[in-house]
């Protein structure tokens, strides 16, 4: 998989795919990820990448025009599945939006900033729009690398246990259940004896038991599509 983020703040996404997980699935070869500097791509002689909105109103708009340029070099280059827009008003992303997009080869992540993107933008350029949740950012860097850091974690190769990714929380419409680790018992505090005894069908069993008990009581409304209700 490859990941082209376009930004106006790139050294907002260094620390994120330079460290743990997201870094090493790069230094493997399982993804590579290359971030570009919006203002690169302006014309203006200050490299500026905004200005005022037509129809007036406070706040600056990202330009189409070092956005266009950006996409149609990068489009020069290879071809690619989805143009991704990040902003609070896309769909939300799931676990599932995750998996899909985690199959696909290459893809841009485009990053909102100030106000917005002039219109034009999403129109002829966007394929696809996701938002991180309902509250609005700043901008779309931290949302980008949320959406990389769900999609990279999935590709095979990337996570030590390959199975440790299909037990995460909602993978299958549930939350994932309690973990311990030692001591397994902490002043009077005790891991579950099941856990400690050894049988993988009881514990299996226990955990399914514990990740239901736990979508029931905190996301009942997981719950019922897992049930298919
Ligand atoms: N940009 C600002 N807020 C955002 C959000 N909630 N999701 C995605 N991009 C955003």
């Amino acid at each position: 998989m490859r990941i082209d983020v376009i930004t106006c703040l790139p050294e907002l996404l260094e620390s994120p795919f330079n460290h743990s997980i997201l870094k090493r699935a790069q230094t493997k070869g399982l993804v590579e990820v290359a971030v570009h500097n919006l203002r690169e791509y302006s014309t203006n002689k200050h490299r500026a990448v905004d200005d005022y909105a037509f129809g007036g109103g406070a706040g600056m708009v990202l330009q189409i025009e070092p956005i266009a340029r950006c996409i149609e070099f990068l489009k020069s280059e290879r071809s690619y599945d989805e143009v991704i827009y990040m902003t609070p008003d896309g769909q939300t992303l799931q676990q599932g939006m995750a998996n899909e997009l985690s199959l696909k080869k290459n893809l841009i992540i485009l990053c909102g900033h100030y106000k917005g993107v002039d219109e034009r933008v999403r129109e002829h350029f966007i394929t696809r729009e996701i938002s991180i949740g309902d509250y609005v950012l700043s901008g779309g860097e931290l949302a980008a690398a949320v959406l990389a850091d769900s999609l990279i974690r999935l590709l095979p190769g990337v996570l030590n246990d390959e199975t440790s990714a299909l037990s995460d929380s909602f993978q299958d419409d549930l939350l994932a259940p309690p973990v311990y680790t030692r001591p397994a018992d902490y002043n009077g505090m005790k891991v579950p004896d099941v856990l400690l005894s050894g049988h993988a069908g009881k514990i299996e069993e226990w955990r399914h038991e514990k990740a239901v008990e736990r979508t029931e009581a905190r996301r009942p409304d997981i719950m019922k599509k897992h049930k298919g209700e």
